[in-house]
Formats: C-alpha cells, sequence, structure tokens
C-alpha cells in the first residue's frame, strides 16, 4: 500500500491524503533501533529502560515494550501508560525531583522495579506510604556525580548547582539512613548526566566516579544489585538521512569497557532521544510565502506547539521540501515559521530550500523525541496528529 517512498523515505500516497500538521513515524527505523539495543545486550547483564518521557504516543509504547525494553518514568500517567502498553512492572523505574503521593502509591501498587530517589524527604515519604501499604518499595539513590556533560544549559542534569540528585559529600549517609528504614530496599545507584551527549568522553568521566564510588561502598560492606547510568546518548540532527540512528555500539561498549561493574551486578541505562528521535518527523503543510524587505517567510500551518524544540532551545532540525521537485533546482533561503503569536516561533532562518510554493509539503526531521510529548494547545491549536509508516 504504502509503495511510493520519497528520496526521504517518506511514504507520500500516505503523506499527501493526512490532514496537516501530524507526526510521521517510520517504525523500520524504530525496530532498528531496538534491534541494535538488543544486539548490544546479548552476553552483557545490561538492561535499557526507555525513558517515556522522549515520546509517550502508545503505539510507540507498544512497539518498544514488544522488544523487552524496561520504562523510565517521571509521572503517575506515564506509569499508567507503561501498564498499558505492555512494560513491565518490574522492568520500570520511576525518577524525578518532585514525586507526588499519588504518584508513589500508583508505582508501588504494581509493584514496580525501582524508586529512583532524589532527597531525603522523599525516601521519608516513599518509605510511610509503602508502609501504609504494606509493601516494600525498590529505590536506587539518584546521585549527582558534579559531571558537566557539555551540553544545552536547559538539558544539562549532573552538575552540583541544578536540582537533580542527592550529592556525592552526603551519600554515606543517605545510604546509612535507608538502612534503617522498614520499608525500601536499597538495590543500587542512579545517575544523570544530561541530554544529546555527543561525545563519550562525559561517560568516561561518569564510569570513573562510580568505579571510585563502587570501591569506596566494598569497603564498607556495601554491595548493589544495579548500576543506573542514565541515559543522554545525542544523534546527529544535521543528517536524518545518513544518520537516523546514533553509534549505539560506541556508547555501550563505553561502559562495558570502563565501569568495573561487581559480580551480579546489572547495568541499567535509561534511553529516550537516541531511541526514538530519528524515526519520527513533523509534517506540515506551506499556508503562505511571504516577502518582506529582507527576508522571504515560508509560513506553516505546524507550530512551536507541535514542535518547541527550535522555540525553546534554538535546536536544529533539517527542513525538507517534500513536494518542490527534484534534485538540483537553485536552492533559496527562507526563514521557515509558524503561525503561533510568538516572535519565537521559529524553524530554521536563512534555511536553503527549493523554490517553495503555497501548498507545499515540509517535513522537519528527527522529531521523534521530544515532538509530540511536549506539544501544547498554546492559542487553542489542535494537538498534531499521528501516523505510522511500516513499509519495508
Ligand atoms: N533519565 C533521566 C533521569 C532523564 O532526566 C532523562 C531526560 C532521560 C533519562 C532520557 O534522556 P535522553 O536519553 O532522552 O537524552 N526536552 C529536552 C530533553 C530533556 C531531557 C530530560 N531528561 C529536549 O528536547 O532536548
Amino acid at each position: 500500500m504504502y509503495n511510493r517512498l520519497s528520496r526521504h523515505g517518506f511514504a507520500m500516497d500516505v503523506v499527501k491524503q493526512t490532514d496537516t500538521p501530524f507526526y510521521y513515524y517510520d517504525m523500520d527505523i524504530l525496530r532498528r533501533a531496538l534491534d541494535q539495543i538488543n544486539r548490544q545486550g546479548e552476553g552483557f547483564p545490561m538492561k535499557v529502560h526507555y525513558a517515556v518521557k522522549a515520546n509517550g504516543n502508545p503505539v510507540i509504547l507498544k512497539e518498544i515494550a514488544s522488544h523487552d525494553l524496561g520504562a523510565d518514568l517521571v509521572s503517575g500517567n506515564e506509569i499508567e501508560a507503561a501498564v498499558q502498553a505492555g512494560f513491565s512492572p518490574q522492568d520500570m523505574t520511576f525518577s524525578g525531583v518532585g514525586k507526588t503521593d499519588w504518584e508513589i502509591r500508583t508505582g508501588l501498587s504494581y509493584g514496580i522495579g525501582c524508586f529512583n530517589v532524589e532527597s531525603v524527604p522523599e525516601l521519608d515519604v516513599i518509605n510511610e506510604i509503602a508502609h501504609e501499604m504494606d509493601t516494600i518499595a525498590n529505590i536506587a539513590f539518584r546521585v549527582n556525580p558534579d559531571i558537566d556533560a557539555h551540553t544545552h544549559k536547559y538539558i544539562t542534569t549532573g552538575t552540583a548547582d541544578n536540582k537533580f540528585g542527592i550529592n556525592i559529600e552526603v551519600l554515606d549517609q543517605v545510604i546509612a539512613q535507608a538502612m534503617e528504614l522498614t520499608h525500601v530496599n536499597l538495590r543500587g545507584l542512579h545517575f544523570h548526566i544530561g541530554s544529546q551527549i555527543t561525545t563519550m568522553q562525559p561517560y568516561r568521566l561518569l564510569c570513573l566516579t562510580i568505579n571510585d564510588l563502587l570501591d569506596h561502598y566494598d569497603q564498607q560492606g556495601i554491595h548493589f544489585e544495579l548500576i543506573n547510568v542514565g541515559g543522554g546518548l545525542g544523534i546527529d540532527y544535521d543528517h536524518p538521512d545518513e544518520h537516523p540512528l546514533p553509534d549505539f555500539k560506541t556508547y555501550f561498549d563505553t561502559f562495558k569497557h570502563s565501569l568495573n561493574l561487581r559480580a551480579g551486578q546489572t547495568l541499567h541505562f535509561e534511553l529516550g532521544r537516541s531511541i526514538v528521535a530519528g524515526c519520527g518527523s513533523l509534517i506540515s503543510r506551506v499556508v503562505f510565502v511571504k516577502e518582506s524587505r529582507n527576508k522571504k517567510f515560508v509560513i506553516l500551518d505546524a507550530g512551536m506547539t507541535d514542535l518547541i524544540r527550535p522555540a525553546l532551545y534554538g535546536a536544529h532540525h533539517e527542513v525538507q521540501n517534500l513536494t518542490a521537485g527534484d534534485d538540483g533546482q537553485a536552492l533559496h533561503p527562507y526563514d521557515v515559521v509558524g503561525p503561533v503569536c510568538e516572535s519565537s516561533d521559529v524553524f530554521a532562518s536563512d534555511c536553503l530550500l527549493p523554490l517553495t510554493r503555497r501548498g507545499d509539503l515540509i517535513a522537519i526531521r528527527s522529531a521523534g523525541a521530544y515532538g509530540e510529548s511536549m506539544a501544547s494547545r498554546y492559542n487553542m491549536r489542535r494537538l498534531p496528529g499521528s501516523i505510522f509508516h511500516n513499509g519495508k
């Protein structure tokens, strides 16, 4: 049915028939990511938890659950969505600095594998609620390793000055406190240093920190059954056709080679972006092409409400005109903008496109992560729809 693929790999028949704006997911790319990840896990004690915040679309979640990944969750509603999609509760982790009582109860009622605990007040509340519910909460402490991931300031999380995790200096004391509690079971340590990390150096530094901590706790006779190194693997936003997926092997090898895991320990990961970014594009139609004194604007029916990353982080996504004809045409500089009443509603400035006209279909690429999941209804706009391409 979907046999006519554009040169960027889109099934154009269905793209042309669908109301814009919408997210187009290429499920083959998603499955390739999942297969590569599962191959890396063969013969090595590791478990990858998909960070649902990157994309919680139920079809995407089901596909990922069917490949046997776990789920990394940050809200009660994400826990419910993961259960619905078929993830098994013992392979769920629940992170976040502000877990509310009902969210903790939700996690406990499903018997999730791990609460990643970020503070002492949270530890006490989890213990109390578990007591009330006559159950035991599995926990790991999220440690703030004070490592700069050299990524955007809004998505770096592992430095001492941000709100995430427990500082290393107080970890001994916090672990001692946890061991006194009756309704928590301390399973391990958790780390996450940031997102869209494109070099392995920050991860090597993280491994050094973890190795030191493991030596330190060995000496105290404290053993952890799991070490969770979080997520953050970056993708190539500049070349979506050539590199829809990151180099998973180099990423996992970095940990396999640099981390001194103890016998019986399992290595946990929480990857979001690297799994789903490449499979998704936001498809939009050109409403008008408008010329001002110095610029030509391509005005789309998609805006920052559909994909906020360019407006919020100045993020770059490749913009492609899917209907402007063949290669070899002259390219023109356009500012590609949305219709929302905000000056920041810009997808790309001075973007080179072939001659673009009203009605053309535009793809904004690498939008599968933090695209649909961050959509809003500002200006009372409709939320974007989604379609799934399953062809080979
Ligand atoms: N684990 C924890 C504790 C996290 O906070 C995050 C992401 C992840 C795992 C997954 O990270 P990933 O593998 O996707 O990099 N909205 C931003 C990204 C925010 C990331 C928040 N935390 C963006 O659009 O770039």
